[in-house]
C-alpha cells in the first residue's frame, strides 16, 4: 500500500487507484443528489469523499452544519490555493458556519516559519484573497492554531490518548515529534466545531486536497474512539485533485514562482509565465498539429481552463477544437491568458477593497 506524506512532495499518478486503496468514495456517485453542484464537483475535480451524504442530508433538511479547513501560511497565494477558497465560499453560501484555521503552529514546527511572519502571510495572502473571492464575514470563525480557545488547546493534547505509536507509524511512517504534534493539532482543528462551546456535535465538512488524506483518516479513527466522551459525528471530507504546476507536474509549489500563477501577479507576468512555461500538448510543427491535432488531456493551459471556465459548452468546444487541430497551442494559451487577466484585474481591485473590511473577520471575540 502506498503512503502519503502530507509534509513531503507528492506525486499521484492515478487518483482512482489511490482512492480505492484509501477507502475514498468517488464523488461522482453522489453528484446527482446535489441541487447546485459547484464547478469543481461537476468537473470531477472534487474527486472523492468520505461520508459526504451526512452533509447532503443536513443541506436538504436545512439543518445546521459546519465547514472547517486550514491553511498553511508559507508564501504567495496562488491558483492552487484558490481551489480551496472557492469551496469555503461555496459552503458559506449554502449556509455553513465556516471555521478557517491558520496552521501557524504547523508551519513553525515543520517549515520553521516564525509566528509573526505566519500572521502576516495569513492575513495579506490568504484572508485578503478569500474576501476578494467572495467570503463574507457572517458565520466566519477565522483563528490561529497558536491562539485557539482553551478547550481547543486541551483537545489537541487529549486526542493523543486515543492512539499508539504503531498506529501513528502505520499512517505517517517514521515522523518527527514536531510533525506528530502538528498532526494532533490538526485533529483538534477538525473536531473543534463540534465542541460544546461551538454547540456541537454537528455535521462538519472538511474540503482538502489529496495530500491531507492521512490527517482525515487519523482524525476519524480518533473521533470514533472519543465518541463516548464527546459524542462526535464522524467528520466528512472531500478530496480535490490538484491544479497542476505550469510545467505539468502534480501541483504548484510555493517555493517555485515559475510553477504557479499568483493572484497578485500582474498582466505581463501572467502572459510571460503562460507563454514561457505552460506545458503544451501540441505537436512539434503547426503542420503536424493541423493534421494530427493536440492532446488537451496533458496540456496545462487546457487543464487550467477546466478549473476556470464556467461554461461547460465553451470548454467542450475548446477541447475538441484543440484535439482536432483547429486550435493551435498559441491560440489556446491566448484564451487562457485573457481569461486569467480579466479575472485577475477584477480580483485585484476587490483585494484592495477587502483591506478596508479585514477587521470584520479578525477582531471578533
Ligand atoms: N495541514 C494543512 C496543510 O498543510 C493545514 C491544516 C491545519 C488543515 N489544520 C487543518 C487543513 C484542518 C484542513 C483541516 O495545508
Amino acid at each position: 500500500m502506498e503512503r502519503i506524506d502530507p509534509w513531503g512532495s507528492i506525486d499521484i499518478k492515478d487518483y482512482g487507484k489511490l482512492s480505492k486503496e484509501f477507502g475514498i468514495k468517488p464523488f461522482k456517485e453522489i453528484l446527482f443528489r446535489i441541487k447546485k453542484p459547484s464547478l469543481y464537483m461537476r468537473r470531477n475535480i472534487i474527486y472523492g469523499h468520505k461520508d459526504f451524504w451526512i452533509i447532503l442530508d443536513a443541506i436538504n433538511k436545512k439543518q445546521k452544519f459546519a465547514m472547517l479547513t486550514g491553511l498553511m501560511p508559507s508564501g504567495k497565494f496562488h491558483l492552487g490555493h484558490k481551489v480551496i477558497a472557492d469551496q469555503i465560499i461555496y459552503y458559506q453560501r449554502l449556509g455553513a458556519q465556516c471555521y478557517i484555521t491558520v496552521a501557524d503552529i504547523e508551519s513553525y514546527l515543520t517549515r520553521n516559519i516564525p509566528l509573526d511572519q505566519a500572521y502576516k502571510l495569513a492575513i495579506n495572502e490568504y484572508l485578503l484573497n478569500y474576501i476578494a473571492l467572495g467570503l463574507k464575514p457572517k458565520n466566519v470563525h477565522f483563528y490561529f492554531q497558536s491562539n485557539g480557545s482553551k478547550e481547543y488547546m486541551n483537545l489537541s493534547k487529549y486526542v493523543s490518548k486515543k492512539i499508539n505509536f504503531n498506529e501513528v507509524k502505520a499512517i505517517y511512517g517514521d515522523i518527527s515529534p514536531g510533525k506528530l504534534i502538528s498532526a494532533l493539532t490538526q485533529v483538534a482543528d477538525i473536531l473543534y466545531p463540534q465542541l460544546k462551546e461551538n454547540k456541537g456535535p454537528k455535521p462538519v465538512i472538511v474540503p482538502v486536497g489529496f495530500d491531507q488524506l492521512p490527517h482525515i483518516n487519523f482524525t476519524r479513527d480518533i473521533a470514533l474512539r472519543m465518541k463516548k466522551e464527546y459524542n462526535f459525528i464522524l467528520p466528512s471530507a472531500t478530496f480535490n485533485k490538484f491544479m497542476p504546476s505550469l510545467q505539468g507536474t502534480i501541483k504548484m509549489s510555493t517555493s517555485a514562482p515559475e510553477s504557479y500563477i499568483a493572484l497578485t501577479d500582474d498582466e505581463k507576468t501572467v502572459r510571460n509565465k503562460i507563454i514561457k512555461y505552460a506545458f503544451s500538448g501540441g505537436r512539434a510543427t503547426i503542420k503536424e498539429h493541423r493534421e494530427k491535432g493536440g492532446n488537451p488531456d496533458i496540456d496545462v493551459s487546457y487543464q487550467y481552463l477546466t478549473f476556470l471556465e464556467e461554461s461547460d459548452a465553451k470548454l467542450k468546444k475548446i477541447y475538441y477544437d484543440y484535439k482536432d487541430g483547429k486550435l493551435l497551442t498559441s491560440e489556446l494559451k491566448e484564451i487562457l491568458i485573457n481569461k486569467l487577466n480579466s479575472f485577475l484585474k477584477k480580483h485585484q481591485q476587490n483585494r484592495e477593497k477587502a483591506k478596508k473590511v479585514l477587521h470584520k473577520y479578525i477582531l471578533k471575540d
